[in-house]
């Protein structure tokens, strides 16, 4: 008997059963999940989760891992003071031409 309230997306703090619930109400792939609970949004970008999420949803829809969609990736974006970019060198473009 697996345990409901296991974390699986431990940076969200979404547990098994917020999973189960999201795939219950029709969520068929790793996004769909994500949408319905946040698993896959936190820090990591579901580098930790997106694989049990998978899991759990090959298992409940009765397909096998690799048929389940994986999760869109998405790179982390943090803004850069235009201060930082300023103090950066300039290339050095030569006329010369092999
Ligand atoms: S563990 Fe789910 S986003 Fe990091």
């Amino acid at each position: 008997m697996e345990d409901l309230d296991t974390i699986i997306c431990r940076c969200e703090e979404i547990t098994l059963r917020e999973v189960l619930e999201a795939i219950r109400q029709g969520a068929t792939d790793v996004d769909a999940v994500k949408r319905m609970t946040r698993a896959g949004m936190g820090l990591c970008q579901g580098k930790t989760c997106g694989r049990l999420v998978a899991r759990i949803l090959a298992r409940e829809t009765g397909q096998s891992v690799a048929d389940v969609r994986p999760v869109t990736a998405r790179h982390p974006v943090r803004p850069v003071p235009a201060r930082v970019l300023a103090s950066c060198p300039l290339p050095v473009i030569s006329k010369e031409t092999e």
